[in-house]
């Protein structure tokens, strides 16, 4: 079953390592404009869960539908091949710990290459469209930069842009400012707020808890490879269902 008004939907999720279960029947939607924060420990399946959605990683059972379309299966019922993989992947924006620029091409260039190379769109277009979201991360004057010369909280936010600029129906975001310096995270969470502000669907791995209470239309709270709780924020931090939700939450309060 599918729910026609998800924009994703991940259905009976489950994924080993070895013995290791990671995942165990992970089921959720996010439906068009959410802003959905997932929390949960170190070694929780947090990162596992959005590398399995895109199918960075094949799940062992269950499925994942964006917009109704079966992600990692395609029709004739056999495993996508890395062409059709790639072409799908390009509906889902993914925003990475680290920031994954490719060094050999400008800050333009980052946001054109797959908007042009894979889905194939006219450059003149696509390069205005990528100016205009340069203009929106605050990095216009960075344009014909190589990444080398930015600050991590600058190649995050070109990492942003350069997701949006493949007009995602998705974005996943995986801990985007847990590897950049303390005075560099608010830029990039400003960049986020802005962008949960719009209505863009959006599911963010995260362990900034202020950003996750005033941002997310909903918290997914993970342990051991299960969704344990999920509701809204001024639930799940004020009166969480579950006692392990609540240590968690005491855990990051006590800083
Ligand atoms: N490719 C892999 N092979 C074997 N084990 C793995 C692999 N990837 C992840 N794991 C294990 O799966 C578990 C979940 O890892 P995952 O990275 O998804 O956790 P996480 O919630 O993202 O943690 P963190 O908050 O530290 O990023 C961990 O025990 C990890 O060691
Ligand atoms: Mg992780």
């Amino acid at each position: 079953m599918t729910n026609d008004m998800a924009v994703l939907d991940v259905a009976g999720i489950s994924k080993r390592f070895g013995d290791l279960q990671v995942l165990s029947d992970i089921s959720f939607t996010v439906t068009r404009g959410e802003t959905v924060c997932v929390l949960g420990p170190s070694g929780s399946g947090k990162s596992t869960l959005l590398r399995c959605i895109n199918w960075l990683e094949r799940p062992d059972a269950g499925q994942i539908y964006l917009n109704g379309d079966r992600i990692g299966i395609n029709n004739g019922g056999v495993v996508m091949s890395d062409r059709e993989l790639s072409r799908v992947r390009t509906r889902i924006g993914m925003v990475f710990q680290h920031f994954a620029l490719w060094p050999h091409l400008t800050v333009l260039q980052n946001l054109m290459e797959a908007p042009v190379q894979v889905q194939r769109r006219p450059a003149a277009e696509v390069r205005e469209e990528a100016m205009a979201l340069l203009a929106k991360v605050g990095l216009s004057d960075k344009a014909d930069v190589f990444p080398a010369r930015l600050s991590g909280g600058q190649k995050q936010r070109v990492g942003i842009a350069r997701a949006l600029a493949m007009k995602p129906d998705v974005l996943l975001f995986d801990e985007p400012t847990s590897a950049l310096d303390p005075e560099l995270v608010g830029e990039v969470l400003l960049v986020m707020r802005e962008l949960a502000r719009e209505g863009r669907t959006m599911v963010i791995v995260t362990h900034e808890m202020g950003f996750a209470r005033d941002a997310a239309t909903r918290i997914l709270f993970m342990d051991r490879g299960r969704v344990v709780e999920t509701g809204p924020p001024e639930r799940f931090f004020v009166s969480p269902d579950t006692e392990r939700a609540r240590q968690f939450i005491q855990r990051y309060a006590a800083g």
